[in-house]
């Protein structure tokens, strides 16, 4: 894998994802993408007849997202005909995925030159909007595995690693001062690109989430959001989605603890975000200077159920792929879906929590889905670089129990 080289990275501020409140959620999903596109041309950092593929990823493919969100965003800024798009789903992990497809491609020699990301616009093309849930509504695979809302899973992994309300709130606390910090000191802005409307006139230029005044007394006050959705009756014989939850993985005291709640979940988003990937024969053609290389990709599968563990074990290979250790990795991104998931994560791989999220994580930044991996990917970088730091590893847990993986290292 070290032939696949990282030229460069952009997103957009994520915008809160509720229609009519968020500010970009005027904008249609194609657009976004498009104005991340033209942005990394007009940087320098791209020339649009030069790339082969633009590979992006997007979870709800449906409505406005759908009918391959890529090639539309291609023909909407603007480039080339010639430069083709596709567009995949690997749920809260597709935009990572859509960057490891490509530095496969480029690594391979298959391809020389490839822009990879992803979008989700949450406003416009809210979660589930495909129909399709968590399964596909396959009842016969429900007999195997009946994958409960990841909400519930969050709260069933936290009861059985033992962690507190308070435990989860102070991830949740810590996500908001890092984010902070790292927005007065303007470390997102290598990567970020205003929005603009129609008349050219900017609308968003930093991320809209965050609530920088959050402690944990107002967290303390908040009620968990899943209560109501784990008391649902609507397993096949009555049961209610905890006790199908709970007759997969039996808890000590036979509950669910919902800690889960708006403030130490991943908030709802909209945003954009695009890497530049080349191989190593176009950069010496070039004469270009990469930013980082991929040292190596993973993916793997945990139990379905509690759906969001494969983070550890998809880091332990990524890092056996990298000949690494735990050790090596100077930085950690690991998507704050809940924050039961980043606390189990680092417990399993005995992270130091210094090196972990360092300006925060989608919990205050929120998380447009298919678009988060290509954004944590460009956070790394750009945080590697500011501190003078080498090696990254960026992971998400993602929908039916798996987990994607990148390690990246500046050159
Ligand atoms: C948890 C969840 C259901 C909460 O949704 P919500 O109720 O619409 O959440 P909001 O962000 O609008 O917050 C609701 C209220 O909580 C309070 N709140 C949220 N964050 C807070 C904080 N940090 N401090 C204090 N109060 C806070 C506020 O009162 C807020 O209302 P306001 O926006 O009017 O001020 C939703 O965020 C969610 O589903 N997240 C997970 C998404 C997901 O599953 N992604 C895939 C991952 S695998």
């Amino acid at each position: 894998m070290e032939k696949s080289y990282i030229i460069d990275a952009a997103r957009t501020p994520r915008g809160r994802g509720k229609a009519g409140k968020g500010a970009l959620s005027g904008i249609h999903p194609q657009e976004l993408f498009a104005q991340v596109l033209r942005a990394l041309e007009k940087r320098g950092s791209v020339s649009a007849k030069d790339v082969e593929d633009v590979v992006v990823g997007c979870v709800s493919q449906s409505g406005e997202q759908g009918a391959n969100l890529s090639r539309n965003a291609v023909l909407a800024a603007g480039w080339p005909i010639e430069v083709t798009g596709v567009t995949l789903n690997r749920f809260c992990g597709s935009g990572l995925q859509a960057i490891n497809f490509a530095a496969m491609g480029v690594a391979s020699g298959a391809q020389r030159f490839v822009v990879a990301g992803g979008v989700e616009m949450m406003s416009r093309v809210p979660m589930g909007a495909d129909g399709g849930g968590v399964d596909g509504n396959n009842m016969k695979l429900r007999e195997r595995f009946f994958q409960v809302p990841q909400g519930i899973s969050a709260d069933l992994i936290a009861t059985l690693e033992g962690f507190s309300r308070e435990d989860v709130d102070e991830i949740a606390v810590r996500s908001q001062k890092r984010a902070a910090v790292a927005m007065e000191e303007n470390r997102f802005g290598k990567s970020l690109v205003a929005v603009t409307g129609d008349t050219g006139k900017i609308i968003l230029e930093k991320d809209e989430l965050p609530r920088p005044d959050t402690t944990k007394e107002g967290l303390a006050g908040l009620q968990p959001s899943f209560v109501a959705m784990g008391a649902a009756a609507v397993g096949p014989k009555g049961e209610t989605l905890d006790q199908i939850a709970l007759a997969a993985h039996p808890t000590k005291d036979g509950t669910i603890h919902h800690l889960h709640t708006a403030g130490n979940s991943s908030g709802i988003a909209d945003g954009a975000s695009a890497v530049v990937l080349a191989s190593e024969a176009f950069v010496e053609e070039r004469g270009l200077k990469p930013r980082a290389r991929i040292l190596a990709t993973a993916t793997i599968g945990d139990d379905p159920v509690l759906m969001l563990t494969a983070p550890a074990p998809v880091s332990q290979k990524a890092l056996k792929l990298a000949k690494m250790s735990v050790k090596d990795i100077d930085l950690w991104e690991i998507n704050e879906a809940f924050a039961a998931v980043v606390l189990q994560t680092m417990r399993r791989l005995d992270l130091d929590p210094a090196r972990v999220n360092v300006n925060g994580g989608a919990i205050a930044l929120g998380h447009p889905l298919g678009s988060t991996g290509a954004t944590l990917l460009g956070t790394a970088l750009d945080e590697l670089e500011r501190s003078n730091r080498q090696t990254a590893l960026v992971t998400l847990c993602i929908g039916g129990g798996q987990a994607v993986a990148t390690i990246l290292e500046r050159v």
